[in-house]
Order: C-alpha cells, then sequence, then structure tokens
C-alpha cells in the first residue's frame, strides 16, 4: 500500500537519539516493580541448591534473614516465602499449615524483626502441608473439598497475619476463599493485611521446578490439580474469577504463570484498572536460565525485556526468581 504520510512522517525520527526514544518509552522497569519468592528450610546456616533453578536456594531462617536485608537494600519492596516442610509434618489434614511455630510463621517473625520496612506476602494454599501434594483436603476418591479446605486456609492466613505477613497471597484456588479469610482477618483486628489473590491461576505444566523446590512434587506424582486450578484455554474465565476476589475483598489479584498468559494480564487491566500481578513462574525461570547456560541467549537482556513485557502488559508488579539479579542489573546500568 502506498503510504502518502510519507516522508512528512518518519517512524525513525523519534528512534534517532537516545533522549528522544527515553522521552517517548511508554513503558519503564524498576527495582519498585519486584517480588522475589523465597524458599525457606529448618536449619541453622543451611543452603540447599534447588537443581531445576539454577541460581535459586533454600534457605534455613538466618540466611533468609541476612538475603532479606540485601533484597530490601536493592530497593525490592516485598518477598514471597514459601516454606519447605519436612516430610514428618505433613499429613492429610494439613495441620502444620496453621502452627503458629510453623517454618513459615518463623520465618516470617524473623524477617519482619530484622528488617521491618521490607514487605512480606505468604502463600496460603495447603500443597506444602499435605501427604498427597494437592491443595487441600481431600475425600475417599481424591477430590479436593472446597468448603473443608477453606477452614483450614482461614485458620492457616490468619496465623500468618498473626506471625506479621503484610500480605497473603491465597495460591488454593478454592471457591469464596478470600471473602472468608477477609471477615476473619477483619474480625481480628487486621484490617490492614493485604490480600493478593491468585486469581487466574492456571492447571499450568510451567510449575514443575518450584514443586521440586518445596518437594511437593514427589506426594503429587502423576496427580494434577485441574477440578480447581484453571484451563489455560479460558480467557473469560478469569475475568470471572477476578471480579469475584476483588468483591470479596481482594485488594490485588495475580494472573499466573507469566509469559504465555499476558493477555489475561491486559484484560483484567483494561476491565478492573485494580492493582494486577503476574508471576513469572520457575518454568519460566528454568527455561531462560537453560538457555542462558548453553549460550543460546545473551541473559541479561532478555530477562530485563521479559519483565518489562509484563509491565506493558499491564502488570503492576511482577513475581519473579530473577528479582535479586534484575535490581543488580539496573542499579549496575544507572
Ligand atoms: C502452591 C503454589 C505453586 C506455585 C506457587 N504456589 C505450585 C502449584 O500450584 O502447584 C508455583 C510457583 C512457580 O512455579 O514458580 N499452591
Amino acid at each position: 500500500m502506498l503510504n502518502r504520510q510519507f516522508p512528512i512522517t518518519r517512524m525513525r525520527r523519534m528512534r534517532k537519539d537516545d533522549f528522544s526514544r527515553r522521552l517517548m518509552r511508554e513503558t519503564t522497569l524498576s527495582a519498585s516493580d519486584l517480588i522475589l519468592p523465597m524458599f525457606v528450610i529448618e536449619g541453622h546456616n543451611e543452603r540447599e541448591p534447588v537443581k531445576s533453578m539454577p541460581g535459586v536456594e533454600r534457605l534455613s531462617i538466618d540466611l533468609l534473614v541476612a538475603e532479606a536485608k540485601e533484597v530490601c537494600e536493592l530497593g525490592i519492596p516485598m518477598i514471597a516465602i514459601f516454606p519447605v516442610t519436612p516430610l514428618e509434618a505433613k499429613s492429610l489434614d494439613a495441620a502444620e499449615a496453621y502452627n503458629p511455630d510453623g517454618l513459615a510463621q518463623r520465618a516470617v517473625r524473623a524477617v519482619k524483626e530484622a528488617v521491618p520496612e521490607l514487605g512480606i506476602m505468604t502463600d496460603v494454599a495447603l500443597d506444602p502441608f499435605t501427604t498427597h501434594g494437592q491443595d487441600g483436603i481431600i475425600d475417599e476418591d481424591g477430590y479436593v473439598l472446597n468448603d473443608d479446605t477453606i477452614d483450614v486456609l482461614m485458620k492457616q492466613a490468619l496465623s500468618h497475619a498473626e506471625a506479621g505477613a503484610d500480605v497473603i497471597g491465597p495460591s488454593d484456588m478454592m471457591d469464596g476463599r478470600i471473602l472468608e479469610i477477609r471477615e476473619l482477618l477483619e474480625d481480628h483486628g487486621h484490617i490492614n493485611t493485604r490480600i493478593m489473590a491468585y486469581s487466574a491461576k492456571y492447571a499450568s505444566s510451567y510449575y514443575g521446578p518450584f514443586r521440586d523446590a518445596v518437594g511437593s512434587a514427589g506426594n503429587l506424582g502423576k496427580g494434577n490439580k485441574h477440578t480447581y486450578q484453571m484451563d489455560p484455554g479460558n480467557r473469560n474465565e478469569a475475568l470471572h474469577e477476578v471480579a469475584l476476589d476483588l468483591n470479596e475483598g481482594a485488594d490485588m489479584v495475580m494472573v499466573k504463570p507469566g509469559i504465555p498468559y499476558l493477555d489475561i494480564v491486559r484484560d483484567i487491566k483494561n476491565e478492573f484498572k485494580a492493582p494486577t500481578y503476574v508471576y513469572h513462574v520457575s518454568g519460566e525461570y528454568a527455561m531462560l536460565k537453560a538457555a542462558a547456560e548453553k549460550g543460546w541467549i545473551d541473559e541479561q537482556p532478555v530477562v530485563l525485556e521479559t519483565l518489562l513485557s509484563c509491565k506493558r502488559a499491564g502488570a503492576d508488579g511482577i513475581l519473579t526468581y530473577y528479582a535479586k539479579l534484575a535490581a543488580i542489573w539496573m542499579q549496575e546500568a544507572k
């Protein structure tokens, strides 16, 4: 087609120099956009690498606290804590989930005391605590029972808030849990505890390395989470989920995984204008790491472009295992 605007309009004019490229840049990435998920283990001065996630380590609480300080100094606003529960603490009723002296609760208290200005988010779901690796309480057929599970999730969420968690992150995908948790928090005076709902959490195959990291993969075996996590083919259903969670009192909503689901992030941002987050998950991290280790991609620019793309899609923040590295890279570039 003949372009009658040319040469009146030359798109390349604005791209010519760094100053005009910077002036017209629509989206930017900074450390303030990042949330670092961290894995915590029992013990003292213990660190264990996660095989399928090079660069990610499970840390005992003392080392987690030291790392949290560094993360905070880099300008990262929040971490998300995931406990690696010893096998002997797992059960059918997942009672360890709401143990006030459980690993997650102790980790929250320790980090909050040492680095009070750093936001702490916790994961509300039962998979690290069940012998079968499902996110809830199951019946004799292995079906996850919604309402029975919520009773346990409520206790878990309250125990996190009491330990000092700033943000509760229900990642379990039970129906109605946000309202129940919200009301319980209100009743106990935790009126400012924020809830980041994993609203559009898909039954994704990208969570494999995470399940290795928290040690739930072996428990889950060939099981799957299709009766509660969303079907990857669905788009409108994500909007339905977000509408419910916001109505039930969620302050923030999340889409998970990240890159393959950025269309969902954009839909949600357009529709609700609420604080929206995306989880760049373990499998996505593993793919970038593997390609970088092979020398097939240049890790730093690819990662920063990936995270920027999440923001461009409409995310206000990104949960990513790259948070610390990305913050360091951005600081070095200044
Ligand atoms: C637990 C939970 C999972 C992730 C975060 N919270 C795994 C799952 O649902 O099986 C995955 C995070 C990742 O892959 O990085 N409910």
